[in-house]
């Protein structure tokens, strides 16, 4: 079984030795935002696409000019978008040819593929000590049946999921359907997704894993689609923003430098019933927001800056408050007439899921004891020695609950996130969440100190599912459970399942 390592002693030492200078880092606003190419499927037939996805070394350059490892889905980080459609199912052989070890952390990177947002089938969803090793490769079936929404899809292997999706194992997978297609969002070009990262690098551009403490992970650059504090020419009219924040532990706010006010109108499963205007948000780890913006009235020539107003985490880590700017380019025919609907999507499913359906409340305690983060009492090395039998909750199929989530950890925060589920945030501290919250979520923030209730139906899965934080070093050390959504009539599948070699 795997067992959690100490890597933090290791590499805290030579975070701060070896670290590039802030005053060596570019100046922001230098490199243009790149946009993740979508990946073909190697074969179509009557209901399914298949795709290869190769996991190997290539490099990049986060920061402009400073050439660096990278561990990408294809080579490339993000990796390629996977784009699918409403009813059409995709089987995704996921190839692992990353070395056999980490030069610098010394681990080996087995792998396991969560697509984040979704089911698979039969339960094979990225479970973490389902690894796949470097020379094997591992099928996923995603059965697509959810409403439109942005997914994401990323490295999940017990005990290393921080160092692989640092490394560059993430990406997105975008769902669509007749509903979106047919409401006047922006589409094509201007639906632009921001996969938005944090990283350190040495002076000789190796990634450093930055983990204080045992508590998180954070660096002192920020990166839009896999480029630092990148600038994107925006023509004067309406745009969606797909925000997925798919840094290891830091969680931003975002505001723009002249008050621009973004419209909400998704979040992680998908689109909000009525959108919500907006000037400022919170992000947390692996949330996914998406947000109409109008550059329509601004003038040509025209700098719009993206901002993280949360307060940096160390104070030589100012730069983090820069993310992104968006240069407003001339044009002759501003289109103004393009507004975002006042009805989105009502029937959002899990907005419409009545609160007086619950037939119990479930409470879950994340907290820290002995150096371990955990959840009422279990860490995951808990669930690997039970022989994965252990589990927090046991809904039956089709059951309502309310998850209390309930933070005991001090001042620390917790993105929750709990797998195969969408669900609806009810209160947080006993008041409405956030205006933001507004639609089906998968992950909740659980600010320090806070009870957040949550609605859930456990429809169509059978089998164990995790729920964890989604801060990836709580993950790994070791704030991760499961549940199990139980069918009498049908057996569980086992969660685990032999990779293929060649
Ligand atoms: Cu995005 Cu269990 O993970
Ligand atoms: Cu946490």
């Amino acid at each position: 079984a795997a067992v959690a390592l100490p890597l933090e002693a290791s590499l805290r030492p030579v975070a701060l030795r070896h670290r590039l200078a802030a005053s060596a880092l570019p100046a922001p606003f230098s490199a243009p935002l790149g946009v993740p190419p979508v990946l073909a499927p190697v074969r179509q037939d009557a209901d399914t696409d298949y795709y290869r996805v190769t996991m190997r070394e290539s490099t990049t350059e986060v920061v402009p000019g400073l050439r660096s490892p990278v561990w990408g889905y294809e080579g490339i980080a993000p990796g390629p978008t996977i784009r699918a459609v409403q009813g059409r199912k995709v089987v995704a052989r996921f190839v692992n040819e990353l070395p056999a070890t980490h030069p610098q952390w010394g681990y080996a990177p087995w792998t396991s593929v969560h697509l984040h947002g979704s089911a698979s089938l039969p339960q094979h969803d990225g479970y973490a000590s389902d690894i796949t090793n470097p020379g094997q490769y591992k099928d996923y079936r995603y059965p697509n049946w959810q409403p439109a929404r942005t997914l994401w899809y990323h490295d999940h292997g017990a005990h290393h999921t921080a160092e692989n999706v640092y490394m560059g194992l993430a990406g997105l997978y975008l769902l669509t359907d007749p509903l979106e297609q047919s409401l006047p969002l922006p589409k094509g070009e201007f639906d632009v997704p921001l996969v938005v990262t944090d990283h350190m690098f040495t002076t000789d551009g190796v990634p450093l894993l930055n983990i204080v403490e045992g508590k998180g992970a954070w660096g002192d650059v920020v990166a839009v689609n896999g480029r630092a504090w990148p600038v994107l020419r925006v023509k004067r009219r309406k745009y969606r923003f797909r925000i997925l924040n798919a840094s290891i532990s830091r969680s931003y706010r975002w505001s723009f430098s002249d008050g621009t006010p973004m419209t909400v109108v998704a979040t992680d499963a998908g689109l909000v019933p009525s959108p919500t205007v907006v000037r400022d948000f919170r992000h947390s780890s692996a949330e996914r927001y998406e947000v109409v913006v109008d550059f329509s009235r601004h003038r040509p020539g025209q700098r719009v800056v993206l901002r993280n107003i949360s307060p940096p985490k160390n104070v030589d880590y100012a730069r983090t408050g820069t993310v992104m700017a968006f240069d407003v380019v001339d044009d002759p025919f501003p289109t103004t007439d393009n507004a975002v609907p006042d009805v989105l999507f009502p029937e959002q499913p899990a907005m419409n899921v009545p609160e007086g359906a619950a037939l119990r409340t479930r409470r879950f305690r994340l907290h820290r004891q002995n150096g371990l983060w955990k959840i009422n009492g279990t860490t995951w090395d808990d669930v690997v020695r039970s022989g994965f039998r252990k589990v927090l909750a046991d809904p039956r199929l089709d059951d309502v609950e309310v998850w209390e989530l309930v933070n005991e950890s001090g001042g620390w925060f917790h993105p929750v996130h709990i797998h195969f589920v969408d669900f609806r945030v009810l209160s947080r501290n006993g008041l409405p969440p956030a205006p933001h919250e507004c639609g089906g979520k998968d992950v909740v923030y659980l600010g320090p100190a806070e009870t957040v209730r949550v609605l859930v139906k456990f429809e169509r899965g059978r089998g164990r599912y995790m729920m964890h934080c989604h801060n990836l070093v709580h993950e790994d050390h070791d704030m991760m459970a499961q549940f199990e959504i139980v069918d009498p009539a049908v057996p569980a599948p086992d969660p685990l399942s032999e990779p293929s070699s060649w």
